[in-house]
């Protein structure tokens, strides 16, 4: 699927954007599913009123987090709930859709399992890439919120470490409404952190503080159908959709099958549901 010019360009810059790699087509019938999700829910339930925030933990420490590795549950935006209710409708007030649509629904599944993935994650030197999570993204207009600087090993921890985030831009993205941002090289930096189950919540522990290179953060601004590959030690960050349009994205998380998944990692799979690759 990538020249070997782009596989050195993934190897020095630890990411790589691919234009044109999912039909547009493809983009407006997930939008269109992830909507639909939301418009036949219930936002009354009690656990359901869980905001997502990279700036405030406490939603760590949600059973409705913490159990969602085998879910299809969403999570809301900052300061749209009053009085314990929603203040707008919910496909408009949710951050995102997580962990598991790609085992679940059968319209992520396919978008999740093509030959071009599967083929691509050969490419990338996987020898047994198992699908860990999946994200539907909103970054709602005016109030999606900003996700502070993080690399995904930090939060997808495995030994040795193996996380490749596939970053789908389900509609344009661009500064204005909250594009990715990463540091090119970046991944060659040290692990600084591990974020990690502690009792029933959840804990950072911090191993190396180096501060991230945030002067060093250029835009990745693309087009809907375009695949940006996501080292799991590359910095990135995403800035808040300050304009009127929404920034929609779905992302997979994928790690080698043969690598140690820790028990305390927060995303846990039962032993029923064990993670599947890209054509099983
Ligand atoms: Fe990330």
């Amino acid at each position: 699927m990538i020249s070997d010019s782009q596989l050195a360009d993934w190897n020095r810059d630890g990411f790589l954007a691919l234009p044109g790699f999912v039909p547009i087509d493809s983009c407006r019938e997930l939008r269109a599913h992830a909507v639909s999700l939301l418009d036949s829910a219930d936002p009354g339930l009690g656990g359901a009123l869980t905001v997502f925030s990279t700036t405030d933990q406490s939603h760590a420490q949600d059973e409705w987090f913490l159990t969602s590795g085998d879910k299809i549950r969403w999570f809301l935006e900052d300061g749209v709930v009053h009085d314990g209710a929603l203040d707008r409708p919910l496909p408009l007030a949710v951050n995102k859709l997580g962990h598991a649509m790609h085992d679940l629904d059968p319209v992520f599944n396919r978008f999740s399992r093509t030959p071009e993935l599967a083929d691509l994650a050969d490419d990338l030197g996987f020898v047994d890439p198992r699908l860990l999570q999946s994200m539907y993204i909103f970054k709602q207009p005016g109030i999606g919120g900003e996700v502070t600087c993080h690399c995904d090993h930090t939060f997808l921890w495995t030994e040795p470490m193996s996380v490749i985030g596939f970053w789908f831009a389900v509609e344009d993205a661009t500064v204005d409404n909250g594009c990715l941002w990463a540091v090119p090289g970046g991944h060659t930096g040290p692990v600084r952190s591990r974020f990690r189950r502690q009792g029933t919540g959840t804990v950072t522990d911090l191993l190396d503080p180096t501060p991230w290179p945030t002067d060093d953060l250029v835009p990745l601004e693309v087009e809907a159908g375009t695949l940006i590959v996501i080292h799991g030690l590359l910095p990135h960050w995403s800035g808040p959709n300050r304009s009127e349009r929404s920034r929609h994205a779905y992302t997979l998380h994928v790690i080698e099958g043969g690598a140690e998944y820790p028990a305390d990692n927060w995303l846990q799979r039962p032993a029923d549901m064990p993670m599947r690759g890209f054509r099983s």
